[in-house]
Protein backbone atom coordinates (compact mmCIF):
# COMPACT_ATOMS: atom_id res chain seq x y z
CA UNK A 1 0.00 0.00 0.00
CA UNK A 2 1.52 3.35 -1.02
CA UNK A 3 1.77 5.78 1.88
CA UNK A 4 0.62 9.26 0.87
CA UNK A 5 2.48 11.78 2.19
CA UNK A 6 2.47 15.84 2.40
CA UNK A 7 4.32 18.64 3.66
CA UNK A 8 1.04 20.57 4.08
CA UNK A 9 0.08 21.48 7.64
CA UNK A 10 -2.76 19.77 8.53
CA UNK A 11 -5.14 22.40 11.04
CA UNK A 12 -6.94 21.51 13.53
CA UNK A 13 -10.92 21.48 13.34
CA UNK A 14 -13.60 21.89 15.63
CA UNK A 15 -14.56 18.74 17.43
CA UNK A 16 -17.35 17.85 19.84
CA UNK A 17 -14.57 18.24 22.53
CA UNK A 18 -12.88 21.85 20.97
CA UNK A 19 -8.99 22.09 20.59
CA UNK A 20 -6.48 23.87 21.83
CA UNK A 21 -4.97 23.87 18.57
CA UNK A 22 -4.48 27.67 17.22
CA UNK A 23 -2.64 27.36 13.87
CA UNK A 24 -4.50 26.80 10.64
CA UNK A 25 -7.87 25.68 12.60
CA UNK A 26 -10.65 24.99 10.33
CA UNK A 27 -14.20 26.12 11.78
CA UNK A 28 -16.57 26.19 8.96
CA UNK A 29 -18.13 23.41 9.90
CA UNK A 30 -18.70 24.96 13.39
CA UNK A 31 -19.86 28.41 11.55
CA UNK A 32 -21.71 26.70 9.03
CA UNK A 33 -23.85 25.14 11.39
CA UNK A 34 -27.81 25.30 12.03
CA UNK A 35 -26.67 26.72 15.08
CA UNK A 36 -25.77 30.06 13.05
CA UNK A 37 -28.34 30.43 10.20
CA UNK A 38 -30.47 33.18 11.67
CA UNK A 39 -27.64 35.18 12.46
CA UNK A 40 -26.21 38.32 10.49
CA UNK A 41 -23.33 37.13 8.61
CA UNK A 42 -19.67 38.95 7.67
CA UNK A 43 -20.44 40.67 3.98
CA UNK A 44 -18.15 41.95 1.88
CA UNK A 45 -17.83 45.87 1.38
CA UNK A 46 -16.28 48.53 0.13
CA UNK A 47 -14.70 50.44 2.77
CA UNK A 48 -16.30 54.04 2.55
CA UNK A 49 -15.12 56.99 4.63
CA UNK A 50 -16.73 60.59 4.97
CA UNK A 51 -15.48 63.52 6.56
CA UNK A 52 -17.77 64.81 9.78
CA UNK A 53 -18.20 68.60 8.59
CA UNK A 54 -16.12 70.37 11.08
CA UNK A 55 -19.08 72.21 12.57
CA UNK A 56 -20.09 68.91 14.28
CA UNK A 57 -16.74 67.38 15.03
CA UNK A 58 -15.43 67.56 18.42
CA UNK A 59 -18.70 68.90 19.62
CA UNK A 60 -21.98 68.00 21.76
CA UNK A 61 -24.90 68.46 19.89
CA UNK A 62 -28.14 69.80 21.99
CA UNK A 63 -30.49 67.68 20.58
CA UNK A 64 -31.94 63.63 20.50
CA UNK A 65 -29.48 61.55 18.76
CA UNK A 66 -32.71 58.87 17.18
CA UNK A 67 -32.02 61.61 14.06
CA UNK A 68 -28.32 62.31 13.45
CA UNK A 69 -29.06 64.15 10.07
CA UNK A 70 -25.51 66.22 10.88
CA UNK A 71 -23.20 63.55 9.94
CA UNK A 72 -22.73 61.57 7.24
CA UNK A 73 -23.19 57.67 6.69
CA UNK A 74 -19.94 55.56 6.89
CA UNK A 75 -18.58 58.60 9.03
CA UNK A 76 -17.54 57.05 12.65
CA UNK A 77 -15.14 54.61 13.71
CA UNK A 78 -16.53 53.94 17.11
CA UNK A 79 -20.08 54.18 18.83
CA UNK A 80 -19.33 53.83 22.96
CA UNK A 81 -21.94 55.22 25.00
CA UNK A 82 -24.53 54.19 28.30
CA UNK A 83 -28.01 54.68 27.15
CA UNK A 84 -30.67 56.13 29.42
CA UNK A 85 -32.35 53.83 31.83
CA UNK A 86 -35.62 55.25 31.76
CA UNK A 87 -35.70 54.32 35.39
CA UNK A 88 -36.56 57.70 36.64
CA UNK A 89 -34.07 59.78 37.11
CA UNK A 90 -34.31 63.45 36.41
CA UNK A 91 -33.77 62.78 32.72
CA UNK A 92 -35.52 59.63 32.16
CA UNK A 93 -38.92 59.29 30.29
CA UNK A 94 -41.43 56.63 31.81
CA UNK A 95 -41.88 54.89 28.60
CA UNK A 96 -43.10 51.24 28.35
CA UNK A 97 -40.11 48.07 27.57
CA UNK A 98 -41.55 47.77 24.25
CA UNK A 99 -41.80 51.56 23.95
CA UNK A 100 -38.17 51.97 25.31
CA UNK A 101 -36.05 49.04 23.32
CA UNK A 102 -38.13 51.19 20.09
CA UNK A 103 -36.65 54.22 21.45
CA UNK A 104 -33.01 52.85 21.33
CA UNK A 105 -33.64 51.25 18.58
CA UNK A 106 -34.11 54.10 16.65
CA UNK A 107 -30.47 55.97 18.27
CA UNK A 108 -28.59 52.18 17.47
CA UNK A 109 -29.96 52.10 13.39
CA UNK A 110 -28.57 55.92 13.14
CA UNK A 111 -25.80 54.36 14.56
CA UNK A 112 -25.60 51.49 12.19
CA UNK A 113 -25.69 54.06 9.23
CA UNK A 114 -22.99 56.50 10.11
CA UNK A 115 -20.50 53.59 11.17
CA UNK A 116 -17.60 52.85 8.91
CA UNK A 117 -17.61 49.26 7.71
CA UNK A 118 -16.16 47.36 10.19
CA UNK A 119 -17.28 50.11 12.74
CA UNK A 120 -17.75 49.35 16.62
CA UNK A 121 -20.54 49.78 18.88
CA UNK A 122 -19.84 49.63 22.59
CA UNK A 123 -22.80 49.31 25.05
CA UNK A 124 -22.48 49.92 28.40
CA UNK A 125 -25.64 48.75 30.59
CA UNK A 126 -26.47 47.86 33.40
CA UNK A 127 -29.38 45.40 34.20
CA UNK A 128 -32.65 46.21 36.44
CA UNK A 129 -34.97 45.25 39.04
CA UNK A 130 -35.13 42.37 41.05
CA UNK A 131 -38.88 41.28 41.38
CA UNK A 132 -38.50 40.22 38.45
CA UNK A 133 -35.09 41.31 36.78
CA UNK A 134 -35.19 43.01 33.54
CA UNK A 135 -32.02 41.48 31.34
CA UNK A 136 -31.69 44.53 29.56
CA UNK A 137 -28.33 43.93 28.35
CA UNK A 138 -29.76 40.30 26.68
CA UNK A 139 -32.64 42.59 25.21
CA UNK A 140 -30.23 45.06 23.60
CA UNK A 141 -27.91 42.08 22.54
CA UNK A 142 -31.47 40.86 20.56
CA UNK A 143 -32.43 44.52 19.45
CA UNK A 144 -28.68 44.94 17.96
CA UNK A 145 -28.53 41.62 15.82
CA UNK A 146 -32.13 42.07 14.91
CA UNK A 147 -30.54 44.97 13.06
CA UNK A 148 -27.81 43.64 11.72
CA UNK A 149 -25.13 44.15 13.64
CA UNK A 150 -22.45 41.34 14.56
CA UNK A 151 -21.94 40.67 17.66
CA UNK A 152 -18.40 40.15 18.81
CA UNK A 153 -18.97 39.25 22.48
CA UNK A 154 -19.26 40.93 25.93
CA UNK A 155 -17.03 42.05 28.91
CA UNK A 156 -18.07 42.15 32.40
CA UNK A 157 -17.85 45.26 33.91
CA UNK A 158 -16.45 44.31 37.51
CA UNK A 159 -16.84 47.64 39.93
CA UNK A 160 -14.96 46.08 41.93
CA UNK A 161 -15.10 47.84 46.04
CA UNK A 162 -17.17 50.83 44.59
CA UNK A 163 -19.89 48.47 43.78
CA UNK A 164 -20.33 47.34 47.56
CA UNK A 165 -22.09 49.52 48.96
CA UNK A 166 -26.04 48.03 48.78
CA UNK A 167 -27.60 46.91 51.59
CA UNK A 168 -30.28 44.83 49.61
CA UNK A 169 -30.20 41.57 50.95
CA UNK A 170 -33.29 40.35 50.45
CA UNK A 171 -33.65 37.95 53.25
CA UNK A 172 -30.76 38.39 55.31
CA UNK A 173 -28.51 35.29 56.31
CA UNK A 174 -31.55 33.14 55.16
CA UNK A 175 -32.70 30.71 52.05
CA UNK A 176 -36.07 32.09 52.42
CA UNK A 177 -35.66 35.16 49.91
CA UNK A 178 -31.82 36.49 49.51
CA UNK A 179 -31.18 38.75 46.57
CA UNK A 180 -27.99 38.95 44.70
CA UNK A 181 -26.55 42.69 44.58
CA UNK A 182 -24.69 43.00 41.04
CA UNK A 183 -21.16 44.83 41.51
CA UNK A 184 -20.89 44.43 37.89
CA UNK A 185 -22.09 45.99 34.57
CA UNK A 186 -22.03 44.80 30.84
CA UNK A 187 -19.84 46.08 27.71
CA UNK A 188 -21.71 44.80 24.29
CA UNK A 189 -19.74 44.67 21.69
CA UNK A 190 -20.87 45.28 17.91
CA UNK A 191 -19.34 45.78 14.66
CA UNK A 192 -20.97 46.64 11.40
CA UNK A 193 -20.66 44.25 8.19
CA UNK A 194 -17.21 43.33 9.01
CA UNK A 195 -15.08 41.96 11.98
CA UNK A 196 -12.07 43.16 10.49
CA UNK A 197 -10.91 46.75 9.72
CA UNK A 198 -7.38 47.19 7.46
CA UNK A 199 -5.30 49.57 9.41
CA UNK A 200 -5.30 52.95 7.20
CA UNK A 201 -1.85 54.58 5.99
CA UNK A 202 -0.45 56.88 8.54
CA UNK A 203 -3.34 55.69 11.12
CA UNK A 204 -1.10 53.99 14.19
CA UNK A 205 -2.66 51.55 16.92
CA UNK A 206 -2.07 53.55 20.23
CA UNK A 207 -2.94 50.32 22.62
CA UNK A 208 0.23 49.14 24.27
CA UNK A 209 1.43 45.73 24.54
CA UNK A 210 0.54 45.05 28.15
CA UNK A 211 -3.03 46.99 27.72
CA UNK A 212 -3.77 44.73 24.90
CA UNK A 213 -3.45 41.60 26.99
CA UNK A 214 -5.35 42.95 29.36
CA UNK A 215 -8.39 44.79 26.94
CA UNK A 216 -8.68 41.49 25.35
CA UNK A 217 -10.25 39.51 28.69
CA UNK A 218 -13.90 39.71 29.04
CA UNK A 219 -13.72 41.10 32.59
CA UNK A 220 -12.57 44.41 33.38
CA UNK A 221 -11.92 45.88 36.75
CA UNK A 222 -11.90 49.29 37.57
CA UNK A 223 -13.79 51.94 39.73
CA UNK A 224 -17.45 53.98 38.57
CA UNK A 225 -17.43 57.16 38.84
CA UNK A 226 -18.75 59.65 41.58
CA UNK A 227 -21.84 61.65 40.40
CA UNK A 228 -21.27 64.03 42.57
CA UNK A 229 -18.09 64.52 41.71
CA UNK A 230 -19.06 64.89 38.10
CA UNK A 231 -22.13 66.11 38.21
CA UNK A 232 -24.40 64.06 36.44
CA UNK A 233 -26.36 61.39 38.10
CA UNK A 234 -24.76 58.20 35.89
CA UNK A 235 -21.61 59.05 34.31
CA UNK A 236 -19.50 56.15 33.38
CA UNK A 237 -15.37 56.29 34.58
CA UNK A 238 -13.42 58.43 31.55
CA UNK A 239 -11.52 54.90 31.50
CA UNK A 240 -14.61 52.88 30.37
CA UNK A 241 -14.24 54.24 26.81
CA UNK A 242 -10.87 55.45 26.71
CA UNK A 243 -10.73 51.17 26.65
CA UNK A 244 -12.96 50.75 23.75
CA UNK A 245 -11.21 53.79 21.97
CA UNK A 246 -7.82 52.22 22.57
CA UNK A 247 -8.87 48.55 21.35
CA UNK A 248 -10.99 49.61 18.71
CA UNK A 249 -10.04 52.43 16.95
CA UNK A 250 -7.00 53.89 15.22
CA UNK A 251 -5.09 57.38 15.95
CA UNK A 252 -7.31 60.29 14.86
CA UNK A 253 -10.09 58.01 14.13
CA UNK A 254 -13.76 59.74 15.63
CA UNK A 255 -15.79 58.45 18.13
CA UNK A 256 -19.39 58.55 18.82
CA UNK A 257 -21.37 59.12 22.09
CA UNK A 258 -24.85 59.12 21.43
CA UNK A 259 -25.78 59.78 25.05
CA UNK A 260 -22.90 62.05 26.22
CA UNK A 261 -24.17 63.30 29.33
CA UNK A 262 -21.07 64.81 30.91
CA UNK A 263 -18.81 64.32 28.74
CA UNK A 264 -16.66 61.57 30.11
CA UNK A 265 -16.30 59.99 26.23
CA UNK A 266 -15.54 62.95 24.80
CA UNK A 267 -12.59 63.60 27.62
CA UNK A 268 -11.48 59.96 26.86
CA UNK A 269 -11.17 60.72 23.21
CA UNK A 270 -9.39 63.65 23.72
CA UNK A 271 -6.91 62.05 26.29
CA UNK A 272 -6.17 59.18 23.45
CA UNK A 273 -5.89 61.98 20.22
CA UNK A 274 -9.33 60.84 18.75
CA UNK A 275 -11.74 63.14 17.39
CA UNK A 276 -15.19 62.82 18.70
CA UNK A 277 -18.99 63.78 18.38
CA UNK A 278 -21.89 63.42 20.76
CA UNK A 279 -25.41 63.90 21.64
CA UNK A 280 -27.19 65.32 24.22
CA UNK A 281 -30.68 66.09 24.78
CA UNK A 282 -30.31 67.95 27.98
CA UNK A 283 -29.27 71.57 28.14
CA UNK A 284 -27.63 71.67 31.34
CA UNK A 285 -25.64 68.53 30.49
CA UNK A 286 -24.63 69.65 26.95
CA UNK A 287 -23.65 72.44 28.63
CA UNK A 288 -22.00 70.78 31.08
CA UNK A 289 -20.19 68.26 28.64
CA UNK A 290 -18.66 71.26 26.64
CA UNK A 291 -17.45 72.70 29.91
CA UNK A 292 -15.20 69.81 31.02
CA UNK A 293 -14.29 69.57 27.51
CA UNK A 294 -12.74 73.08 27.74
CA UNK A 295 -11.44 72.61 30.87
CA UNK A 296 -9.80 69.18 30.18
CA UNK A 297 -8.09 70.42 27.18
CA UNK A 298 -6.21 73.54 28.52
CA UNK A 299 -4.99 71.28 31.84
CA UNK A 300 -4.29 68.56 29.15
CA UNK A 301 -2.58 70.63 26.44
CA UNK A 302 -0.62 73.01 29.41
CA UNK A 303 3.25 72.14 29.29
CA UNK A 304 4.33 71.24 32.57
CA UNK A 305 7.82 72.70 34.17
CA UNK A 306 9.04 69.02 34.13
CA UNK A 307 8.42 69.06 30.25
CA UNK A 308 11.25 71.62 30.11
CA UNK A 309 13.69 69.36 32.30
CA UNK A 310 15.45 68.39 28.50
CA UNK A 311 16.48 72.49 28.01
CA UNK A 312 18.03 72.42 31.49
CA UNK A 313 20.55 69.97 30.71
CA UNK A 314 22.60 73.24 28.97
CA UNK A 315 26.62 72.44 29.26
CA UNK A 316 28.16 73.94 31.94
CA UNK A 317 29.12 77.88 31.48
CA UNK A 318 26.46 78.09 28.93
CA UNK A 319 24.89 81.57 27.97
CA UNK A 320 21.30 80.11 27.55
CA UNK A 321 19.51 80.63 30.83
CA UNK A 322 17.73 77.69 31.91
CA UNK A 323 14.19 77.39 32.01
CA UNK A 324 14.12 77.64 35.59
CA UNK A 325 16.07 80.52 35.53
CA UNK A 326 13.44 82.00 33.02
CA UNK A 327 10.82 81.10 35.09
CA UNK A 328 12.36 82.56 37.93
CA UNK A 329 12.95 86.31 36.24
CA UNK A 330 9.78 86.41 34.65
CA UNK A 331 8.23 85.53 38.02
CA UNK A 332 10.18 88.10 39.62
CA UNK A 333 12.24 85.81 42.08
CA UNK A 334 15.65 85.81 39.95
CA UNK A 335 18.05 87.79 42.11
C1 LIG B 1 -26.63 57.24 31.39
S1 LIG B 1 -26.52 58.88 30.92
C2 LIG B 1 -24.95 58.96 30.10
C3 LIG B 1 -23.85 59.37 31.01
C4 LIG B 1 -22.51 59.52 30.32
N1 LIG B 1 -21.98 58.24 29.86
C5 LIG B 1 -21.49 60.16 31.26
O1 LIG B 1 -20.47 59.53 31.56
O2 LIG B 1 -21.76 61.26 31.76
C6 LIG B 1 -27.63 59.06 29.59
C7 LIG B 1 -27.72 60.47 29.04
O3 LIG B 1 -28.56 60.43 27.88
C8 LIG B 1 -29.26 61.66 27.78
N2 LIG B 1 -30.41 61.43 26.87
C9 LIG B 1 -31.63 60.91 27.17
N3 LIG B 1 -32.38 60.84 26.05
C10 LIG B 1 -31.62 61.29 25.02
C11 LIG B 1 -31.81 61.44 23.63
N4 LIG B 1 -32.97 61.10 23.05
N5 LIG B 1 -30.80 61.92 22.87
C12 LIG B 1 -29.62 62.30 23.45
N6 LIG B 1 -29.38 62.20 24.77
C13 LIG B 1 -30.35 61.69 25.55
C14 LIG B 1 -29.61 61.98 29.23
O4 LIG B 1 -29.89 63.36 29.41
C15 LIG B 1 -28.35 61.50 29.97
O5 LIG B 1 -27.46 62.58 30.18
Amino acid sequence: MKLVTSNKKRGTKTSSFGTSGRTNHDSTAFYTSKLYESLPKEEKVEYVENPIPPESLNKILQKSSESMDELPDNSVHLMVTSPPYNVGKEYDENLTLENYREFLKRVWSEVQRVLVPGGRACINVANLGRKPYIPIHAMIAEDMIELGFLMRGEVIWDKASSAGSSTAWGSWQSASNPTLRDVHEYILIFSKNTFGRKKPLKRENTVSRDEFLELTKSIWTFPSESAKKIGHPAPFPVELPYRTIQLYTFEGEVVLDPFMGSGQTAIAAIKANRSYVGYEIDFEYAKLADKRDKEFRLKFNSPKLSDFAETQKEPRGSAIPSASAVTAAVSGDAR
